[in-house]
């Protein structure tokens, strides 16, 4: 059985102390929530240490929104896997599509991202979408194929154990409007066939595939119930705790 997910990207968002307070509330909030799915929170790189601490000795994963390309040196402004680690991360997001329109992050860049996190020990959660553009006409299916095999064919089954991937249409995200279940899960099973026909039908059916882009308690369910999404990556409806814990009680 493959781990059922929902992971809250906090993206730039809340203060230390805010983002402490909302650790808290989700945690409280998650401690009668079933063993059948796990809860992920990524806070911004300046909360991970405080954050870790009031998550210690809940089953609430750590992650990261982005590692650096190098494990350390003269590169200002990034923060390194082992630093990750170090700060009580257990995975990383990587290849947001906010961090490939805004910073150029770039499939190659990702290769190098994904190896390193890896190596450090953290888990993967490898983000792929088409954008609006892509959708209108038609490639919506090439693009996220093309994205998905663009990084993780340079990796192995084994490798493979440690990733998660999210699928998010770039125009379904902060825009309220959703991608159907429909939709999702004809992209889901497109990822999973992509992963099939380099590691095998077996590891396919084992990887998690998370779906992200304006997901909320009221369309969660609908979402889950198909076979092909395991979980949600979540940004707005994660920045509060009752409605983050709410979508993962929709499975
Ligand atoms: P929203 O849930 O705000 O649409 O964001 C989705 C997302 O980008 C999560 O990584």
């Amino acid at each position: 059985m493959r781990k059922k997910i929902v992971a809250g990207n906090w993206k730039m968002n809340t203060t230390v102390s805010e983002g402490v307070a909302l650790a808290k509330a989700v945690a409280e909030r998650a401690a009668g929530l079933g063993e059948g799915v796990s809860l992920i929170v990524a806070p911004p790189f300046t909360h991970l240490v405080s954050v870790a601490e009031v998550l210690k000795g809940t089953k609430i994963g750590l992650s990261a929104q982005n590692c650096a390309d190098h494990t350390k040196g003269a590169y200002t402004g990034e923060v390194a896997v082992d630093m990750l680690k170090d700060a009580g991360c257990g995975w990383t997001i990587l290849g947001h599509s906010e961090r490939r329109q805004y910073y150029g992050e770039t499939d190659e860049k990702l290769v190098e991202k994904v190896k390193l996190a890896l190596e450090a020990g953290l888990g993967v959660i490898l983000c792929v979408g088409e954008n609006l553009d892509e959708r209108e006409a038609g490639r919506h299916f090439d693009v996220v194929k093309a994205q998905t095999e663009a990084v993780l064919y340079n990796f192995s089954a084994e490798d493979m154990k440690k990733i998660v991937i999210a699928y998010e249409p770039v125009w379904a995200i902060g825009t309220g409007k959703t991608a159907t279940a429909a939709q999702a899960e004809e992209i889901h099973a497109c990822i999973r066939k992509v992963l099939a026909a380099k590691f095998g039908e077996e590891l396919a059916e084992e990887t998690t595939i998370l779906y992200g882009g304006s997901c909320k308690p009221s369309n969660a369910k609908e979402l889950f119930a198909e076979k092909d999404i395991d979980g949600g990556l979540i940004g707005g409806a994660s920045l509060k705790a009752d409605d983050f814990v709410a979508i993962a009680e929709a499975f």
